[in-house]
């Protein structure tokens, strides 16, 4: 197949570095056994694994979304704070395990810090409301001189934690959310506790939550009502997006940038019909707060424990051991977020450690990355700075699920400050090289081009415990560049950056 690429130098939209966000729950072995690992050889005076920490800065992710996901719905913060042997353990309805409460929102957000991520908290509106949306804040954002925030000096933090982004709950829309509610009863709840987190803290930025996929039943009308209730009151509506490989149909699989696409442009068309009847001048924009690849209803249809006498701490859940096309979709799906960057301001690779996540560990053992790790890495690095226009001349291939999609699927950004220009592309075709050309003549004199790729004739290879670096990107040998023209020829089912300094 061959395509061709013409950049244009105007941008369409700057990247927003929260683009590239992570996200933490209390959740099987994210944060205990994972993270956070007292006695472990690389573990900190605070029980972090220092070399957890040095993969989390390697990724190169800017924010960390915590602490759930379905776990925060029955999270009660003040159980995380003050001294640890006080700290009561609790039922975690979400997962059926324990919470120590070891690991709080002090010590998280000191770990954040260490990390280089920006904290983005939860609230919990599934058993708990507007008071206590409230309380967190004051916690968090007041300096001193009030009962909490002094409570949170007491604890050892005297500068606050100054948090910007807020998400009003998590998927209340999922009949499985400890508090799942309808549109109406949910919209009314978030509005109510904007409007006081807002009275409280005005700079904060509210993510208010739009569907749990675009497959829900509610999808759309959720996002109306919800809309309809708040938008004046929040920043960004929520999209959350898992994406599985599905009876052995790879080339629908690497097409699932489509389906985002078609997810984004669908909440945005929701959105500005909102903004249009209620006649506020304020976009909304986007919080994908939630995607990755994840077979969830593979995990819903596993049997699970029930018992009332059996609630494990840390137990290992939704530890998904990712695939060289994984990769490749992850890969594509970083692609559809940067193409929507003036709309999708943020966005959170669901999750960080261990659970459905590109950084694994081994209790007393290694950590290593995943297949998923590279592409994400490679784009933060890479792609920052402005999206440009450009537009693509494609083979088609056809695709059971989306019908007829292009051959390859591309952004192109550029990082004024760093002084580079970067090509993300993704080869769908699974037979053969795609050769791309790339016509660069609006972009003026181009020095040297850099270009790593991620493919393997096994799409099934994986990095695992024994073999950690099976799956790494290599440099890309088939680079052809002539005038203000680039060749590639891009390897078949593959996942390819390339650098123009
Ligand atoms: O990321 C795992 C789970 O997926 C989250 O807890 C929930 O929000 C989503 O359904």
């Amino acid at each position: 197949p061959r395509a061709h690429l013409t950049v244009a130098a105007e941008p369409v939209a700057d990247v927003d570095p929260r683009l590239f966000g992570s996200f933490v729950e209390h959740l099987g072995r994210a944060v205990y056994d994972g993270l956070y690992e007292p006695g472990h050889p690389a573990a900190d005076e605070d029980g972090f694994r220092t070399d957890v920490l040095a993969l989390v800065r390697e990724l190169g992710a800017t924010t960390v979304r915590y602490p759930g996901g379905n776990f925060v719905s029955g999270y009660r913060w003040e159980d995380g704070v003050g001294p640890r042997e006080q700290r009561p353990r609790r039922l975690d309805l979400a997962w059926h395990s324990l919470e120590t409460n070891e690991v709080g929102l002090d010590e998280f957000a000191r770990w954040a810090r260490r990390a280089g991520l920006e904290l983005v908290l939860a609230v919990n509106l599934g058993t708990r409301g507007v008071q206590e949306a409230l309380d967190l804040l004051e916690y968090c954002n007041v300096p001193s001189g009030t009962t909490l925030s002094d409570a949170r000096v007491a604890a050892g933090t005297p500068d606050p934690h100054a948090v910007r982004m807020w998400c009003l709950g998590n998927e209340m829309d999922g009949p499985w959310q400890l508090g799942h509610s309808t549109a109406e009863e949910y919209g009314r709840l978030a509005a109510r506790t904007a409007r006081a987190m807002r009275q409280l803290d005005p700079s904060v930025e509210l993510v208010v939550c739009g569907s749990s996929s675009a497959q829900m039943p509610t999808f759309g009308t959720w996002e109306r009502t919800v809309l309809e209730h708040t938008y004046d009151v929040v920043d960004h509506i929520s999209c959350h997006a898992y994406y599985k490989l599905t009876d052995g149909d790879v080339a629908s699989f690497l097409a699932s940038g489509v389906d985002m696409d078609r997810f984004i442009e669908s909440v945005a068309a929701t959105a500005d019909d909102v903004k249009a009847a209620t006649g506020d001048d304020r976009t909304m924009t986007i919080a994908f707060d939630e995607w990755n690849v994840w077979d969830a209803e593979h995990y819903e249809a596993q049997e699970k424990r029930t018992a009332v006498d059996d609630w494990p701490v840390a137990p290992r859940l939704l530890e998904h051991s990712y695939t060289v096309a994984d990769a490749l979709v992850v890969g594509g799906l970083l692609i559809s977020l940067l193409r929507h960057a003036g709309r999708v301001r943020s966005a959170n690779l669901a999750q960080l450690v261990n659970v459905i996540a590109p950084i694994m560990t081994e209790p007393g053992g290694p950590a290593w990355r995943q297949t998923i790790f590279h592409p994400f890495a490679a784009a933060s690095r890479l792609a920052r700075g402005e999206v440009l226009r450009t537009s693509l001349r494609a083979d088609r291939l056809t695709t059971a699920r989306y019908g007829e999609v292009d051959v390859l699927d591309a952004v192109v950004t550029r990082d004024e400050a760093a002084g580079h220009t970067t090509v993300l592309v993704l080869n769908r075709a699974t037979d053969a090289p795609t050769v791309l050309t790339v016509d660069l003549a609006a972009l003026g004199a181009v020095g040297t081009v850099e270009a790593t790729t991620l493919t393997d004739a096994d799409l099934t290879a994986r990095n695992t415990l024994t073999e950690p670096d099976r799956v790494v990107p290599v440099p890309l040998r088939e680079v052809r560049r002539e005038g203000a023209t680039l060749t590639l020829e891009l390897p078949p089912a593959s996942w390819t950056a390339v650098t123009l300094r």
